[in-house]
Formats: structure tokens, C-alpha cells, sequence
């Protein structure tokens, strides 16, 4: 293994992290739905929009503070919800936990692990909590057809002190991931019983996903039986960001699952000002996908989002050196935001905003709200 000091972006953990892995665990992890097409198109579409940086602004003190549920974390970046991370690591999510509270950021923690746990593939959603204490709030959410399953899941949550839940709804069919499909029958057993792949076996398990949910029961139905926030993962457009504000969730996660589920979607980053738009500061916004760098957050806060989460990087942090690993990860963009905010300046969150974006527009380079305002 590579010393810590040798790596230095998340391009290179990603190289080195890979190599250590199996073919199978690489292929979970790095692969998407169909030819991947979504899931390149999120890291793409990033350097279409190019930084305008201001001068003379005095940036000796930069504050890259930020509040989520109500908590102060020390800089925009959250480490998104993924299943088994006792395929990167043996302390699993518990280490990923302590990671995210040591970084001062927060976790979702992946709906997965409660159904791992129980053939101890997985931490338990309560033992991640304790790990991680108050870096541990959001509890990310699939409905299946057996309702009970999922209200049992959401007392045993919010009992363990969770705060919010995080409704992943790019989910109504799985996408078509061809590397999962090749690789099931070799596949560890509990990816193979519970990780999407078979719907057969999971209806037979009755962890089917609900493909019936509609707005008006859906929202309801979790605020009759749940105190905690709701907030959905997986919107990409005004017209839904638009029904999340009337049906009262408590925030949106503007993301295509990392480009796992629908392949050729929009990437996040391009769906994300039709979306700030509309929702006009009503609820929090966040984003995730094709994340790799500060410049990568910068960019996404000046398009309006207030928070981002990083899914894979996660992963190959793990994989790279355990908890210290994620950790690595997340100074790594912590510095590369800080520097990106120094030389743009920006000295605090609040100053990131859409006059420092432009993008070019018939070979000429011009600002994103000019450009926008002429669509
Ligand atoms: C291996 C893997 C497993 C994932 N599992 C889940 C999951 O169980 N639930 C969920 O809502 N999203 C899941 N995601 C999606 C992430 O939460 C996140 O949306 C995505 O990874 C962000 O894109 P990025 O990987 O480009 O940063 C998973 C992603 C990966 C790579």
C-alpha cells in the first residue's frame, strides 16, 4: 500500500484504492446502470462550467462552516448513504461513522445495513450510530411491498436517535447494471440475497420494492408513522422539487444515484438550477454525483446548492485505509474547497454564488446567469 502522502486527490485514492480490491467489489462500486452513461456524464458535466474569480478580497479567514439539521459541521461535504462497507473495511459503517464525526460532517447511513446486520454482513443501524454520535443522522429509506417491514425499521430508527430520513425515489424499478448481473452467481451471499439483482428473490423475501408509491400516499404515510424529518433522494426536476415543496418534506437530495439506477439521465449538476429555482429556499437543497474535487463543491454551491455528499469516494477511502482512509478523503476536499474559495474569493459559504460561474456559450465565454436568463 501506498504511504498517505502519496495520495493526494481523489483520482488518485480512487487508482490506488482499486487496485487493492477485488474485480467483483470493483465493479460493484465503479459501475452503473446500462453503458454507463450517467454515471460519466456526472463527472463530465462539472468542467462545462468554469470559475470567474474576484480579486483583492481579503480571504485571511475562511469559514467554510455550514448548518444541517439544525447541526454546525465544519464544511459542506456529507458522505453519502452506500451499502456494505465491510467489503472496503472490517470495521464496516462504524468506522465510515467515526470517520464523519472526526471530519466534523455528516452520514447517511444506507438502508442496506439494517437488513445486512442480521447476517452480520453489516453494522447495525444502532451500532453506527453510537460510533458515530451525532455525525449520524440521516437513516436512508426504501419502501417495500411489506409495509410492516418498513414501520417496524422506522420506530427502530428513530428509537436509536436517528433525525431524519432520507426516501431514496429514483428507485420505482432497479436500474439494469450489467456488471451485477454478470457477477451474482459470484457474488458474496449477502449481495446476493438482499443488493438489488434478482426481483424474484427479493419478493420471495418480501424486500420487493413498493413500485406503486405515488406523492399524495407516500408522504403521508411515513409522517403517520414517523417524528423524523423526511427528506427524498433522487429528484431531478423543477416539476418534482416543486410537488416535495407542497407535500412538506423537510428537504430534497438532488441525485441519479450515482448513474446506478436510470442510464442517460441529466447529470446533478445540470438538473440542479431548474431545481434551485423553483424550490426558491423553501427547504434545503442538497446534491450529490460525480464529486471528485473542491472546484467540484464550489461549483455546486454557486448553482445554489447548500450541502454535497460524496458516495464513491467513500468507498475507495475505505478500501485505501479504513476510517483514516475516509477521512484523507474528506481533507483532501476540504483543502482543495478552502484553496478554490481563496483564490475565487470567498470567505465564507454564504459569499459562493452563481456570479462566480460562466460557462461557454457558442465559443464564447459567458456568465451562467446570462446564460440562463437567454433560455
Ligand atoms: C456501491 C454503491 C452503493 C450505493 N447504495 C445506495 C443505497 O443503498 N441507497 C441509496 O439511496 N443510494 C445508494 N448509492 C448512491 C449514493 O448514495 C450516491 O447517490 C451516489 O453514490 C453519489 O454519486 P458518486 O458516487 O458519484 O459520489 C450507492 C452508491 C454506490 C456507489
Amino acid at each position: 500500500m501506498a504511504s498517505i502522502s502519496q495520495v493526494l486527490s481523489l483520482a488518485e485514492l480512487e487508482s490506488v484504492a482499486l487496485r487493492n480490491v477485488s474485480r467483483i467489489t470493483r465493479e460493484y462500486w465503479t459501475d452503473g446502470a446500462g453503458e454507463n452513461s450517467t454515471v460519466q456524464g456526472n463527472t463530465a458535466a462539472f468542467d462545462r462550467y468554469r470559475l470567474r474569480p474576484r480579486a483583492l478580497r481579503n480571504v485571511s479567514n475562511i469559514d467554510m462552516s455550514v448548518t444541517v439539521l439544525g447541526k454546525k459541521l465544519s464544511f459542506p461535504v456529507g458522505i453519502a448513504p452506500s451499502g456494505w462497507h465491510k467489503m472496503a473495511d472490517s470495521m464496516g459503517e462504524a468506522g465510515t461513522a467515526q470517520a464523519a464525526k472526526k471530519a466534523g460532517t455528516v452520514m447517511g447511513v444506507s438502508m442496506g445495513t439494517a437488513l445486512g446486520a442480521s447476517t452480520s454482513s453489516a453494522c447495525s443501524p444502532e451500532e453506527i450510530k453510537v460510533a458515530g454520535d451525532s455525525a449520524v443522522k440521516f437513516f436512508q429509506l426504501y419502501i417495500f411491498q411489506n409495509r410492516k417491514f418498513t414501520k417496524e425499521l422506522l420506530k427502530r430508527v428513530e428509537k436509536a436517535g436517528y433525525d431524519a430520513i432520507m426516501l431514496t425515489v429514483d428507485t420505482a424499478v432497479v436500474g439494469r447494471r450489467i456488471s451485477e448481473i454478470r457477477n451474482r452467481p459470484h457474488m458474496p451471499d449477502f449481495l446476493k440475497v438482499i443488493s438489488f439483482g434478482s426481483q424474484l428473490e427479493h419478493e420471495k423475501a418480501g424486500f420487493a420494492i413498493d413500485s406503486n408509491l405515488v406523492w399524495e400516499e407516500i408522504i403521508p404515510w411515513l409522517r403517520q408513522h414517523t417524528k423524523m424529518q423526511i427528506w427524498l433522494k433522487g429528484i431531478l426536476t423543477a416539476e418534482d422539487a416543486t410537488l416535495a415543496v407542497k407535500c412538506g418534506v423537510d428537504g430534497i437530495i438532488v441525485s441519479n444515484h450515482g448513474g446506478r439506477q436510470l442510464d442517460g439521465c441529466v447529470a446533478t449538476i445540470d438538473a440542479l438550477p431548474e431545481i434551485v429555482a423553483v424550490v426558491k429556499g423553501a427547504i434545503p437543497v442538497h446534491m450529490d454525483g460525480g464529486i471528485r474535487r473542491g472546484v467540484d463543491v464550489f461549483r455546486a454551491l454557486a448553482m445554489g446548492a447548500d450541502f454535497v455528499w460524496v458516495g464513491r469516494p467513500v468507498l475507495w477511502g475505505l478500501a485505501y485505509d479504513g476510517r483514516r482512509g475516509v477521512e484523507l478523503m474528506l481533507d483532501i476536499l476540504r483543502e482543495e474547497l478552502k484553496i478554490c474559495m481563496g483564490l475565487t474569493g470567498c470567505s465564507s459559504i454564504k459569499q459562493i454564488t452563481s456570479d462566480f460561474l460562466g460557462s461557454i456559450e457558442n465559443g464564447r465565454f459567458a456568465k451562467f446567469d446570462d446564460v440562463r436568463a437567454r433560455l
